[in-house]
């Protein structure tokens, strides 16, 4: 039995059955290369789902994790933090100004503006009764009951009821659903402005100034979700920012400290109120260790031109992705995505072509039941996503 198969076994016995893990271990990484404990080297265009966006074994962002460990890792939120200020400070400077609360993941994020948008129309705006909540069919917020309760795929939220309520979930673009969906009694609307794990859909043009639109005629809190769109990933910072809107609060987690678990609320002044003293916390929410490495990634943003780099890569993978859709047709029917957040959609088993591109050393997850989704490292390159096409490519032609 090889290493690798032992350790599988044990993950087996050990382990709560709530994974489909691949039957690899990974140990180590070098930019978009990962490799398993036999040695063998897979290409990562999964980036451990959207996550490490400065790549593996990122020198620069060890060293400041290691300054921070011998400095102070942990002291809670009983104290200011400096780090965690200096970050607050660099989002500050990105597309939306607003407060920040730090928690530890996405689902947490969207938790706590759920939990704001409740709050600030009951006791802010003292209307108690503005409870319900719009979200739309395909999302996915997260696994924590608030989070779950807006996530608009049954798979998710089967054998967990009962939700928190109210929800009504609306289809992601119907824009005239939306208007009429959207009252003076609405509490909050959350939306991805490209919903991810649903399979990489984009709004049609318009929808979510609509939402902003209605939202502000109405008095309703608008919840972009950008944990898995924004931090630069489609190549601006939030993905709002091509769509010419701006939220209410915003939510980010995934690549935000390059891998340290970190999760952010950003709510605008007026909706921030909603929380007081004692309102919402979290023991290690922003902590020096995950706050020192989210603000190297700040950096690193500006100092690598790192969005400049995702709009380039991004069009490359996107062109090259359609040109592999109709070379590939009847078994893919297109591709779509912004940045580095794209997807194939194919006609043939995805899990399948998972496990054969693995096989033969290329990393790819499922989003939406049938599109193939890439989100690498941030830094990879057109050498790299050339590589990655091709194998894709060999694994099509092959696919039944
Ligand atoms: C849009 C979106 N929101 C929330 C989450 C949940 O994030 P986490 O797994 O960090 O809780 C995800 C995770 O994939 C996501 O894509």
């Amino acid at each position: 039995m090889s290493r690798q198969d032992d350790l599988v076994e044990r993950g087996k016995r050990l382990l709560l059955n709530n994974y489909r893990q691949a039957p690899v271990v990974m140990t180590r990484g070098e930019g978009c290369v990962l490799f398993d404990v036999d040695g063998r080297r897979y290409l990562d265009m999964a980036a451990g789902v959207a996550v490490a966006m400065l790549g593996h074994g990122h020198g620069g962002l060890a060293d400041a994790i290691a300054t921070q460990a011998r400095r102070l890792l942990h002291v809670s939120n009983l104290y200011y933090i400096e780090a965690q200020l200096d970050f607050a400070e660099a989002l500050g400077r990105r597309a939306f100004r607003g407060r920040a609360f730090f928690c530890n993941s996405g689902t947490e994020a969207n938790e706590a503006a759920l939990k704001l948008a409740r709050r600030y129309q009951a006791v802010a705006k003292k209307q108690p009764q503005r409870v319900e909540l719009i979200a739309f069919e395909q999302s996915f917020h997260g696994r924590t009951f608030g989070a779950l309760s807006v996530t608009g795929q049954a798979k998710y939220r089967d054998g967990f009821g009962p939700m928190v309520g109210p929800v009504r979930f609306l289809p992601f673009g119907d824009t005239a659903a939306a208007r009429a969906a959207i009252t003076d009694q609405t509490c909050a609307v959350i939306v991805e402005p490209i919903q991810a794990e649903g399979g990489i859909n984009l709004p049609p043009p318009g929808f979510l100034q609509e939402l902003r639109r209605r939202c502000t005629e109405t008095g309703t809190v608008l919840i972009l979700d950008e944990v898995q769109t924004g931090a630069c990933r489609t190549g601006t910072f939030y993905a709002f920012e091509s769509e010419g809107v701006v939220p209410d609060v915003v939510t980010l987690a995934k690549g935000l400290a390059g891998g340290i678990p970190i999760g952010a609320m950003l709510a605008n002044d007026e909706v921030g109120r909603g929380f007081e003293p004692g309102s919402h916390a979290s023991t290690f929410g922003g902590n020096p260790f995950a706050t020192a490495a989210a603000l190297y990634v700040q950096r690193a943003i500006d100092d690598l031109r790192l969005l400049d780099h995702v709009r380039d890569v991004g069009t490359h993978l996107g062109s090259s992705l359609l040109r592999l859709a109709e070379r590939r047709r009847p078994k893919t029917r297109g591709a779509r995505g912004r940045g580095l957040l794209q997807g194939l959609v194919v006609d043939v088993d995805p899990g399948d072509v998972v496990a054969k591109a693995r096989a033969r050393g290329l990393l790819v997850t499922v989003a939406g039941g049938n599109v193939i989704r890439l989100v690498p490292p941030l830094v990879v390159t057109k050498g790299e996503i050339d590589e990655a096409i091709e194998i894709l490519d060999a694994v099509l032609e092959e696919a039944r």
